[in-house]
């Protein structure tokens, strides 16, 4: 459903991306995986429009959006987690969601936001609490929350499990399985976290110095020593 073919991307004389090419399954999590500065995080600022790639297409269910305004991309289906769990602060946990909603052009529906509470439920516990005072863990699944409002069908995550317990990041992973498993969601999860990612993937690409240098079930990834002394870290 995703498609990346030849994708070329930098800054300036920096080459961030080289020659990608992958796919990403329909109702599967793909899982991108590399060391700091591999390209992961250009990967998905490319694919959301927020970076122009310098060469190659990109495609998402049949359409090119190589060329498409990150603004437009909601409507096409694809939401996007950015890194960071950037929360605004100042607002409720609710009013964070709505914001969410409102990338598709109509008012935010009171099932948008009980679906969202059914998924998380310390998210609906503190409902009407002010984004500042979550802990981290809460905060990401107000970021994972607030993109799910957009009723993706595929969703991009950029290191949701970044300074995270351990604990938190099983929680949340298995969250997303459940998600692909229930309501066919598309999920492509950029994670420095390699063994994490790969224990609830499909399948892993794995990214170096902007290259592809891996693409294969995760499975396997998981037990190629080589490949994971040499690009996973664990
Ligand atoms: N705004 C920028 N200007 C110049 N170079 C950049 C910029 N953003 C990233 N780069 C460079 O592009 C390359 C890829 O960076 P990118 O942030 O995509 O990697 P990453 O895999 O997300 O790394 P991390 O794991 O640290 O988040 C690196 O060499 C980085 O220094
Ligand atoms: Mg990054």
């Amino acid at each position: 459903m995703l498609a990346l073919t030849h994708v070329s991307a930098g800054y300036g004389p920096i080459t961030a991306l080289d020659d990608v090419t992958f796919t990403a399954a329909q109702g599967q999590i793909t899982a991108v995986l590399g060391a700091n500065g591999a390209g992961k995080t250009t990967l998905l600022r490319t694919i959301s429009g927020l970076h122009r790639p310098r060469a190659g297409t990109i495609e998402f269910d049949g359409t090119r959006i190589d060329r498409v305004s990150a603004e437009r991309m909601p409507g096409l289906g694809l939401s996007q987690v950015p890194e960071g769990r950037g929360v605004i602060t100042e607002l409720t946990v609710e009013e964070n969601l709505r914001l969410g909603g409102l990338g598709r052009g109509g008012r935010v529906a009171p099932s948008d936001l009980t679906r969202i509470y059914d998924l998380f439920g310390v998210l609906g516990d503190r409902s009407a609490a002010m984004a500042s005072t979550l802990s981290g863990g809460e905060r990401q699944m107000l970021v994972i929350g607030r993109a799910l409002m957009a009723r993706p069908t595929m969703l991009l995550l950029d290191e949701p499990s970044l300074g995270l317990a351990p604990r938190i990041v099983t929680q949340i992973f298995s969250l997303l399985r459940d998600l692909v498993r229930d309501e066919g969601l598309s999920v492509l999860l950029v994670e420095q976290n390699a063994r994490s990612a790969l224990s609830v993937a499909d399948r892993g690409v794995v990214l170096n110095l902007g290259r592809v240098v891996a693409d294969a079930p995760a499975n396997e990834l998981a037990a190629d020593d080589q490949l994971r002394h040499a690009y996973l870290g664990f």
